[in-house]
């Protein structure tokens, strides 16, 4: 048997930090319940100390998941330790990840600490987290740029103190392959102790080497790969996980490791994080693209009819995509939807069950054919709608020249009651979106639109995805309809029900006009 390696995956903290990526704690709960269908072994939840909110969304991954470890970063300071003792020190199976730059630039520049202060604090921080926690990672920031001998003491004295994982990141995605196994063989050849704890290598891509730089550290003893699915993070992001694990168990001959991924779940993962981050999956993305499996030219599609394994090293049913098929009609039944469901890897209760067969009869009416992904879409779009957040309810449109519409819009608000808005734009969606505006009586920027088919065919549901700001960061919404200019109408106010607290101050500040 192959060494084991240990997957840890930080789409929820690192992967969080994408720009315009903003998760809320159901979804949040979602993925971590994916992930450990996906077979991750460490979940990096968030970073507890960030603010209340990533506090209870770190603790309600760890109490909704069990078999991964879960852990929240924090700095080198008693705050910050203590708000990850608080949010997850009582439950079982939780840990800490305490990281400090350790590079001159970081010293330097960034802290304006010595090299003994780093080591200092750290030290000091290690011992104070082991009191609560036996799991605790602790990572050198920008590793990659730090001195050796310097990485080997701190290493030293951090494990005397209690870390049980080493981390040596490339915070920036500077270094090389080479570079990287130099450094994991040179910590291992130099580190007092470093035989009793696991080490760890988390690469950023900024240099397009984050799976190479991560296999490199696998093959010079690192037995935890840190990174996110479908490879999101800041900057130019994190190792893609979902590549990692195709890689080590295509080409098993090579690295002889062992993993506890369980393949076919990467398709269903992957898609569910592009959904909730609003991060499309670029066509030829390895292992999870659309064009990943399909095969254009001639000569391909001739050698692939005669054997598959002449153009595709991965079968995509071992990634977990199906093939798409037409599934249902109209006259289909509740059975037949839920049998559907269970066929594609979905478990779904008697309540959604309901919910889902009542959006299913209104798509049937308005569309021919129904195919898995527009199941899948329906699914995952069930409205988790809470009383006081709004929804388009309808609209009508007037065409005041070529370029000039009208839009009255509808919106259903706390205690549904009825908000209504009238905007004027160069194009149907624009009015909609300024209706919406004069609805609510806000001003948010429209900072990205982007809009997707689900299937195939003229009558496909829309998916819209927007990304908008008002004075805080930007947060994304999605919509889906048959009709896009509904899909774009409910993608909108989906974002504006994530502006954090912004409905309750319209509210209370009574600013929206309703109707009863
Ligand atoms: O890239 C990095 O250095 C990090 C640390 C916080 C581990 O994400
Ligand atoms: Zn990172």
């Amino acid at each position: 048997m192959g060494k084991r390696i240990y997957f840890f995956d930080t789409t929820l903290r690192d992967g969080e930090q994408t720009p315009g990526v903003n998760l809320n704690q159901d979804e949040k709960v979602e993925i971590a319940l994916r992930l450990e269908s996906l077979g991750i072994d460490v979940i990096e939840a968030g970073f507890a100390a960030a603010s209340p909110g990533d506090a209870r969304a770190v603790r309600a991954v760890a109490k909704a998941v069990s078999k991964p470890m879960v852990v929240s970063l924090a700095r080198t300071n008693k705050q910050d330790i203590d708000a990850v003792i608080e949010a997850i020190g009582d439950i079982e199976n939780t840990g800490i990840h305490i990281f400090i730059a350790t590079s001159p630039i970081h010293r330097e520049r960034k802290l304006g600490m010595t090299k003994e202060q780093v080591m200092d604090k750290a030290v000091e921080s290690v011992s104070y987290a082991a009191k609560f926690f036996k799991h605790i990672e602790f990572s050198c920031e920008d590793a990659t740029r730090t001195e050796l001998e310097y990485l080997c003491e701190i290493s030293e004295k951090v494990i005397e103190a209690g870390a049980t994982v080493l981390n040596f990141p490339d915070t920036v995605g500077y270094t090389t392959p080479e570079e990287y196994t130099h450094l994991f063989q040179y910590v291992t050849e130099h580190t007092k102790g470093i035989e009793s704890v696991r080490l760890s290598c988390h690469c950023h891509d900024d240099l397009g080497l984050a799976l190479s730089n991560s296999i490199a550290a696998v093959k010079a003893g690192a037995l935890q790969v840190e990174g996110c699915i479908n490879g999101i993070g800041e900057r130019a992001g994190n190792v893609a996980l979902e590549e990692v694990a195709a890689l080590l168990e295509t080409r098993k001959d090579n690295y002889q490791t062992e993993t506890g991924i369980n393949l076919k779940e990467i398709a269903k993962t992957s898609k569910l994080i592009s959904r909730l981050t609003g991060i499309a999956i670029p066509p030829n993305k390895a292992v999870v693209g659309g064009n990943a499996y399909s095969h254009s030219s001639g000569i391909h599609q001739d050698g692939v009819i005669k054997d598959k394994s002449t153009y595709e090293i991965m079968k995509p049913e071992n990634i977990g995509f199906t093939e798409t098929k037409l599934v249902l009609g109209k006259l289909s039944g509740r059975n037949a939807l839920k049998k559907r469901f269970e066929e594609l890897g979905y478990t779904v209760n008697e309540d959604q069950l309901k919910e889902i067969f009542k959006s299913y009869k209104v798509l049937a009416d308005r569309k021919k054919e129904i195919f898995d992904e527009d199941l899948i879409a329906l699914l995952e779009t069930q409205p988790a709608r809470n009383e006081s957040q709004f929804q388009f309810k309808d609209m009508s449109l007037q065409i005041l020249s070529s370029n000039q519409y009208r839009a009255f819009v509808n919106i259903t608000g706390e205690n549904n009651t009825i908000i209504e808005g009238i905007g004027e734009g160069n194009g149907p969606i624009d009015a909609i979106y300024k209706g919406i505006d004069d609805a609510l009586k806000i001003e948010v920027e429209l900072i990205d639109y982007k809009i997707n088919s689900v299937s195939k065919g003229k009558d496909s549901l829309g998916e819209v995805f927007v990304r908008i700001k008002n004075n805080d960061s930007p947060v994304k919404g999605r919509g889906i309809d048959v009709d896009i200019i509904v899909a774009s109408a409910n993608a909108y106010i989906d974002a504006i029900n994530r502006l954090t607290g912004l409905n309750e101050k319209l509210y209370q500040t009574n600013s929206i006009p309703v109707q009863k």
